[in-house]
Parts: structure tokens; sequence; C-alpha cells
């Protein structure tokens, strides 16, 4: 985790810092078993509007190398479009980079190793506003004893910028298109829209 940290931190811009990414082999396990580092997209021009960051990859984005490609990442166009956020202002990223075998959920030890590429990403592209998409995500910026229900709808303050925490989409697949996340995931996108500067 220092490592990674020490690289990251050392990397002056965007390219370099994704070069570097895409050779790490800290985690063993991942980096046997992925076949793309996702290092996240950025905005044409450089600076975010905004950030949104996932958990890890899934199959599609593994394969493409591309975040929130597959379903998830469809489910999420069709909800920022519906609350009116262009994803070309957006940078999309994880918190942690590659595949982890079958969608498990990454180990706490995966997600501190990759967290100095995330906190570099966030350095670089400094958006003023921040959504995390789901918990893994909401806890690597508010804390591992938050729960979801507790911190969604509102935005809260880290490192000088806003951070809202809301349910992931494949949530929102997985209850479906009348289910509860599906309707929290839009309304905090709604109110993530109305509160950018
Ligand atoms: N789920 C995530 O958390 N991130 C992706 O990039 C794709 C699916």
């Amino acid at each position: 985790a220092e490592e990674v940290a020490r690289i990251a931190a050392a990397a002056p811009d965007w390219p370099t810092l994704a070069a570097a990414a895409r050779s790490c082999v800290a985690c063993p396990e991942l980096a046997a078993t992925r076949r793309h580092v996702v290092v996240g997209d950025v905005p044409a021009g450089g600076r975010a509007r905004f950030a949104l960051v996932g958990e890890a990859p899934g199959a599609q984005e593994d394969a493409t190398g591309r975040p929130f490609v597959g379903r998830s990442g469809a489910l999420l166009d069709e909800l920022l479009a519906e609350a009116g956020l262009d994803r070309g202002h957006a940078a999309v990223l994880n918190v942690v980079k590659c595949r982890p075998p079958g969608n498990r959920t990454p180990k706490a030890s995966e997600v501190a190793r990759c967290s100095g590429w995330l906190r570099r990403q966030l350095e670089l592209l400094d958006p003023p506003v921040v959504v995390a998409l789901g918990l893994s995500a909401a806890k690597w910026f508010l804390g591992r004893r938050i729960t979801l229900a507790a911190v969604r709808g509102r935005a809260h303050e880290v490192d000088g910028r806003a951070v809202w925490a809301t349910y992931h989409p494949s949530a929102a697949l997985r209850f479906g298109p009348n289910g509860a996340p599906r309707a929290g995931l839009l309304a905090d996108l709604r109110a993530v829209a109305e509160s950018l500067p």
C-alpha cells in the first residue's frame, strides 16, 4: 500500500498516473486474474465537474478496460440523463481498479493497497463534487462504520469536496425498476445536479 501511495503521489499528471496504475501488481490475485486495469475515464479537457466513484470493475469493464460499460453502466447512463447530468463532464472512477474474481467484494487489504491511485486521481482532477456509488465507495470517503441509509441524500464535506453517497446501480438492477434503490439513486442524482456549482 505504501509503495502504490508513493508512486501515485509522485505522478505529475493523469497520463503518468494511468500508465503506472496499468502496470500495478500490488495485489497478486487481482493482477493474475484481471484482463485490464480499469483506471477510469476523465472528461476531455481534463477537469471534472463531478466524479462518480464505484466499487471495482465487473466483467465488461475488465474486458474493455473502461469503467461502467456493462449493465450497471447502462443503467447509470440512463439515470444520469434522467437527472440532467452529463457523463461527459464527469470523471468515472472506482475504489479498486482491478476486477475481483467472480465480482466478489474487494478485500479490505485490496482497497488499502489500491487507495493511493484514487487519492491521487482526486488530487489531479480536483472535482468539487463526488458521488460515491454503493457502500464500498461510501465507506472509502465517509468511514468504515457508516451505513448508506444514514449518509445518503445530502452532501458531506470531505477534504474540501462535497461527497454524496447513494445506491450502486447494481442494487437498482437487483431490486428492479420499481424498487427503492432505483428511485433513491435517481433522487440523489437529481439533488447532485441541482447542487452543482
Ligand atoms: N461496478 C462498479 O462498481 N464499477 C464499474 O466500473 C462497473 C460496475
